[in-house]
């Protein structure tokens, strides 16, 4: 890889050797590793089929190997691609759900008409090596108010019962949640749908979890009316309440520039942790490296609680600690990349790195890019909070991830400096900066 090209590759996150990567699927711990499966399209940076799943491997979060393609579109079921999905481990195998992308060929709408979209799970032993396909729902299986758009399959067990959560699009262009049951993860059940008006056409990549007595349910919905300080993306990622069967108070989980299709899982020590993709569908802007063969990474993975009124509050995993080099203040200079700055503030403030301006004023958090060779076609998104006590900025070669307020509000996006290091200028924030080594990551 030559210098222009090694410049923008991260240091910290996850991204293809060379082709196109959206969402995360399958996260899990199994037999001590954690599994980092994504939408992959090792053909063409800009998404080229084929589309299956990549794969990670870690046994402490800190050192990945890139084990290739685990899952490629190979039966009549799946021809269109291998989407997203899950795992879940039972009996000693860890059992991969997802969905089996068909596009039939002729003249039609592919919502109504011209698409399937089938449950297929898949077992593994190892992570790497797979059983045969087996089709356990066809379009023919879901409810009939469903238009052919259902996918994305969560699979978790509660109470002694294995549940399902797909995303869906209505006949009538409503997003919505379709829950299933099972007793022996082979034969479905449907059970009931999840929906709010007024949420978008679409649900993508649905999750239902909880935290304390609490459950939350995670959607990307497509389709939610950008308004000036939520939903300024093309598409829309956050989490309900929920309250009973009822979807209440829609956060968003991150309003940066490039952020979607989340994913949650449990890490053995019952964390919930939450990795997302950093990039989006459909973006009305272009990252510079598709020209150099590659385009998207995923976040670092996060911890997720619940903060005292119910909000979600992220940070990075703890373990991204042990990167940390010795801290040196917070002032004005020019900083090498990757760096993890922690800062806090007593009143309203600003801070500016490499063509990028952050600044919390009266009750508004706006992040503009100040130099479009940088920012690449993105401007600025804005974040209300009641107060901003606090700001950590995780910079990697070509991304940030900043955590405002303990966690409560996250912005995610990609930057392109020119150089692997950055000017840094601070006003009215006090803290440290503790440069970090990068992670080890085996292509
Ligand atoms: C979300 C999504 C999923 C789908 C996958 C295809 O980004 O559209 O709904 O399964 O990407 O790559």
């Amino acid at each position: 890889m030559s210098a222009a090209n090694a410049r923008w590759r991260q240091k910290l996150h996850l991204e293809p050797p060379q082709g196109w990567m959206n969402d995360p699927n399958g996260l899990c711990f199994y037999k001590g590793s954690c599994h980092v499966y994504f939408q992959y399209s090792p053909m063409g940076a800009r998404g080229e089929p084929p589309r299956g799943w990549g794969h990670f491997t870690s046994p402490d979060l800190l050192r990945w190997t890139f084990t290739g393609m685990a899952l490629q579109p190979d039966i009549p079921e799946d021809r269109n691609g291998a989407y997203s999905g899950s795992a879940i481990e039972r009996d000693g195998l860890l059992h991969l759900f997802y969905t089996g992308n068909v596009k039939e060929a002729g003249d039609y709408d592919y919502i109504l008409r011209g698409r399937g979209a089938n449950v297929i799970r898949v077992t593994t032993a190892d992570g790497v090596e797979m059983s045969p396909k087996e089709v356990l729902l066809r379009n023919s299986d879901y409810p009939a108010f469903c238009s052919c758009h259902v996918r994305d399959p969560k699979v978790w067990e509660e109470d002694g019962v294995f549940r399902m959560i797909l995303g869906a699009r209505t006949v009538d262009s409503r997003g919505c949640a379709l829950l299933y049951t099972s007793d022996d993860l082979t034969h479905w059940q449907y059970d009931r749908c999840l929906s709010l008006p007024d949420t978008g056409y679409m649900w993508e990549c649905p999750d239902l979890f909880t935290l304390g007595d609490t459950a939350y349910l995670s959607v990307s919905p497509q389709g939610v009316p950008a308004e000036t300080y939520r939903f300024q993306n093309v598409y829309s990622c956050g989490y309900f309440r929920m309250d009973g069967d009822t979807p209440t108070q829609y956060m968003e989980w991150d309003c940066g520039f490039d952020f979607y299709a989340p994913q949650t899982f449990l890490a053995p020590d019952g964390r919930r942790l939450l990795i997302g993709w950093m990039g989006i569908g459909d973006i009305p802007y272009a990252n510079p490296t598709v020209p150099l063969g590659w385009q998207h990474c995923l976040t670092l993975p996060r911890e997720v609680k619940q903060g005292s009124d119910g909000v979600l509050l992220q940070s990075p995993v703890r373990e991204l600690d042990a990167l940390r080099e010795d801290a040196l203040p917070l002032q004005n200079g020019t900083y090498s990349l990757p760096f993890d700055l922690c800062a806090q503030a007593d009143r309203d403030f600003r801070l500016s790195l490499e063509g990028v301006q952050m600044q919390f004023a009266d009750g508004v958090f706006t992040l503009r890019f100040t130099d479009d060779a940088v920012g690449c076609g993105r401007t600025v998104r804005r974040a209300k909070l009641p107060q901003c006590r606090s700001i950590r900025v995780i910079a990697d070669t070509s991304s940030l991830e900043i955590y405002l307020d303990g966690g409560r509000t996250v912005l995610s996006m990609r930057w392109y400096p020119a150089a692997t290091q950055t000017a840094l200028c601070a006003e009215s924030l006090t803290g440290s900066l503790y440069p970090l080594c990068g992670m080890q990551i085996d292509y």
